[in-house]
């Protein structure tokens, strides 16, 4: 049987943190036996909030590195950078003839935006940011994408826009399906819903044990329970919600030591601390031999783009048969 397709991306934010990786790529590395995986640098998805392209490659080569890190394995699974496949910018135009502003301007995941980065004039570019993410998957032929929860609504206008492609100009699409995981979103050691890069509230996957212990100590608890002795309540505590995480073996355990008070608070992030750098280690290795084989982590990109270039070509070739262009 021909295996189903996965296509996801990530903004080429630098280096990323431990949301990123039990959000999606732990995911990403875990469903690459199973699946066809592609993975997608969005360099121009950067964009829609920032213009400054300034430490644009350098980020997009720091992310990939984490990607190697964490266990993607380009023989399995191309990766490359949307704006170096030009059929990504085609696609997406004729997509963009395919939907409504008035059903971009509904989608909720825009508005999040709007919202916490205060802007007052959404561009052009960002509006159609869905469009875009749509010629991204469906370029390549998509089944799934594992993805974190606040992506949904564009997964569901990518549905959309294949739907309309479809009935149009004849079969060329699949109807994607968004594969979300368990943890799709870790919150911030600030307590935010969110852990950002923007909000500097994040363990990075390249954090040393002590820096993980450092941000450990600063993260929010239960405000009621002050010191050693006292009573708290995991349910509201962050450090709690990342033991479900990191560390679930001891899970009842520090959720009775921390009811009863006889566990304290610092303790309990320590050991925390040591099951987030357990996990991360031998991520940071691999990203010390990555950062100093600069030459092969520029080959996997050149190849991935090879790859991704070779099918992009070919989809672009069906719509313009489909559409009778050319
Ligand atoms: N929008 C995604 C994010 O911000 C990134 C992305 C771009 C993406 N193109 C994609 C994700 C295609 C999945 C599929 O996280």
């Amino acid at each position: 049987m021909l295996k189903k397709r996965i296509l996801s991306g990530m903004r080429p934010t630098g280096k990323l943190h431990i949301g990123h990786y039990v959000g999606a790529l732990e995911n990403w590395v875990n469903l690459q036996d199973q699946y066809n995986n592609f993975h997608l640098i969005a360099d121009y998805h950067a964009l829609t909030t920032n213009p400054d392209t300034t430490n644009i490659y350098e980020d997009s080569i720091d992310m990939l590195i984490d990607w190697l890190a964490a266990g993607l394995d380009p023989k399995k699974s191309p990766m490359f950078r949307q704006s170096q496949i030009k059929q990504h910018t085609e696609l997406n135009l004729i997509f963009g003839m395919l939907i409504t502003v008035n059903r971009l301007e509904r989608n909720p995941t825009l508005k999040d935006q709007v919202r916490d980065l205060h802007i007052d004039n959404i561009i052009f570019g960002h509006l159609g940011y869905p469009v875009l993410q749509a010629a991204d998957i469906l370029l390549y032929k998509g089944d799934a994408v594992p993805v974190g929860e606040d992506q949904v609504p564009h997964i569901e206008i990518s549905r959309e826009i294949a739907r309309r492609f479809n009935n149009q100009y004849g079969n060329v699409f699949p109807e994607p399906e968004p594969m979300l995981t368990k943890f799709a979103r870790l919150p911030g050691l600030d307590g935010n819903a969110k852990m950002s890069k923007s909000l500097g509230n994040t363990i990075l996957l390249s954090d040393d044990p002590e820096t993980v212990k450092a941000k450990m100590k600063k993260a929010v608890t239960d405000p009621k329970k002050i010191r050693k002795g006292d009573p708290g309540n995991p349910e509201i505590c962050l450090v709690f919600s990342y033991h479900k995480k990191f560390n679930a073996g001891e899970v009842s355990e520090i959720d009775a030591g921390c009811r009863t008070g006889a566990l304290g608070c610092l303790d309990c992030k320590m050991k925390c601390a040591s099951k987030i750098s357990d996990l991360i280690e031998p991520i940071r290795d691999k990203r010390k031999y990555y950062e100093k084989n600069l030459d092969e982590v520029k080959d996997i990109l050149a190849d991935g783009e090879k790859r991704g270039r070779e099918e992009a070509v070919q989809t672009m070739s069906e719509v313009h048969d489909k559409m009778k262009l050319g």
